[in-house]
């Protein structure tokens, strides 16, 4: 069994796209588990750039193609554009296979997110507003929509007749905002059924067919451990697992077949949205990293929150979901750069502790210690191998090594997939 789960170990947007990317071009084939359009990555493909949000990368080359499987959540409009735009490049989409049991984010369920997070004023998560959340409530309700009933024109109207009279009561009374019409959702999204049709199948029997081949099978994760639902800053959160469990669930696999877990990291920390962040940085430094680094989002364009390496939440993401190898994204950073803070405990009330607590009110409070460790001149972004990195960017990786227990297994320097160095290739962990 050769299988690799690449997960985010921050708040999101660590790089995973690259470091997919980069594994997609050995993978047999690639298969998304959850979260929904909130994520996205651009890919680089024969001098091309794509931007996915639901397509996985193994859409370009793998053999057995792409896979977007159960935990996902599926808004057919952004799917059937990103289809419409690799069929326009020329790519071959007919090896995507779609999930029966995924279920369908509805024109309701985006109005509702939007709504919601207005109602919240201040309380609010600062969502994506793709509608994320309440189509993962209406799945936990039992109400949801899935990719099989989408495609079924009498199952469909039936559950969007009774989801929308109490969305509509939904919106007219607690929220003042218009109703929708059925007619006008219901015959486009027929139309999206019809299209979609022919890529849905029950894709857990696929993926475990291809890992009892032993075939190289590439969980591409979601987001980040920091925003799982269960194990992450809530209610600051996104509404899937995005732990390794949830990747096993998501794919209808046993948890048992994901070999090495990947953790994705940056050099520093970022996160977008609300919520407390221990390590964050208010002044110039940390607008010097956020402009180095562009850190903006790749779907809202937000300006990301930045902040140093926080080894707390990191070895809270490896207990969580397991993580047994890492790769380090965007050491060039800091190049030129004094020194370096890595945050190696929280001081809580006078005490230290190592572990992310659960209350927000702790995490608030929570200082960071820090660990300062000095920066290097040379711009690094031209190194090909461990012996081209200086000294000073070498005792930064080891140090992060050390400090989260997981080994370090891919540098990257740059954006382009040649700046990455591999100090072990994860397919042979
Ligand atoms: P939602 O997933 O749209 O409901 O947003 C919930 C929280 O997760 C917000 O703080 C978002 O900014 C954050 N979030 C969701 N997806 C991503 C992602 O792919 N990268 C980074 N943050 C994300």
């Amino acid at each position: 069994m050769t299988s690799i789960a690449v997960v985010g170990s921050q708040w999101g947007d660590e790089g995973k796209g690259k470091i997919t990317d980069f594994l997609g071009t050995t993978a047999d084939l690639s298969v998304r588990a959850n979260g929904g359009n909130n994520a996205g990555h651009t890919i680089d493909f024969d001098g091309k750039e794509f931007k996915m949000r639901l397509i996985p990368s193994g859409i370009f080359a793998a053999k057995l193609g792409a896979v977007i499987g159960n935990g996902v959540v599926i808004n057919p409009e952004v799917l059937l554009g990103e289809l419409d735009n690799l069929e326009k490049s020329g790519i071959d989409t007919s090896n995507l296979k779609i999930s029966n049991r995924a279920h369908v984010i509805m024109p309701y369920h985006v109005m509702q997110d939007t709504y919601e997070e207005e109602a919240k004023g201040s309380l609010k998560v600062g969502t994506t507003k793709n509608g994320i959340g309440p189509t993962y409530m209406d799945k936990a309700s039992r109400i949801g929509i899935r990719v099989c009933d989408l495609i079924d024109p009498e199952t469909f109207a039936e559950k969007l007749r009774f989801n929308l009279e109490s969305k509509n009561a939904l919106f007219t009374k607690v929220y003042g905002k218009p109703a929708m019409d059925f007619d006008e959702i219901y015959n486009k999204y027929v139309e999206y059924g019809k299209r979609i049709a022919k890529y849905v199948c029950d894709t857990s029997l696929y993926v475990n067919d291809a890992l009892d081949k032993d075939e190289k099978v590439l969980f591409e994760g979601a987001q980040g451990i920091m925003l799982d639902i269960d194990q992450g800053t809530y209610p600051f959160v996104s509404s899937s697992n995005s732990v390794s469990g949830g990747i096993a669930s998501g794919s209808g696999i046993g948890a048992n077949r994901i070999k090495t877990v990947l953790g994705i990291c940056k050099a520093y920390t970022t996160r977008v949205g609300a919520g407390p962040f221990p390590t964050e940085l208010h002044d110039e430094t940390g607008d010097k990293i956020r402009d180095i680094a562009h850190e903006y989002g790749t779907v809202t364009g937000r300006p990301r929150r930045v902040g140093w390496f926080d080894s707390v939440a990191l070895r809270h993401a490896k207990r969580v979901a397991g993580i047994n190898a890492l790769s380090l994204n965007l050491l060039d950073v800091f190049s030129g750069f004094d020194k370096i803070k890595i945050c190696v405990a929280y001081d809580l009330n006078g005490e230290q502790i190592d572990y992310y607590p659960a209350n927000l009110k702790e995490v608030e409070a929570c200082q960071p210690v820090y660990e300062e460790l000095p920066a290097w001149e040379e711009d690094i972004t031209g190194a090909k191998s461990w012996e081209d990195l200086p000294e000073k960017a070498q005792a930064f990786v080891k140090r992060i090594s050390e400090i989260t227990g997981i080994p370090v297994v891919t540098v990257s320097v740059g954006p382009d997939r040649e700046q990455t160095i591999v100090l072990q290739d994860p397919w042979t962990l």
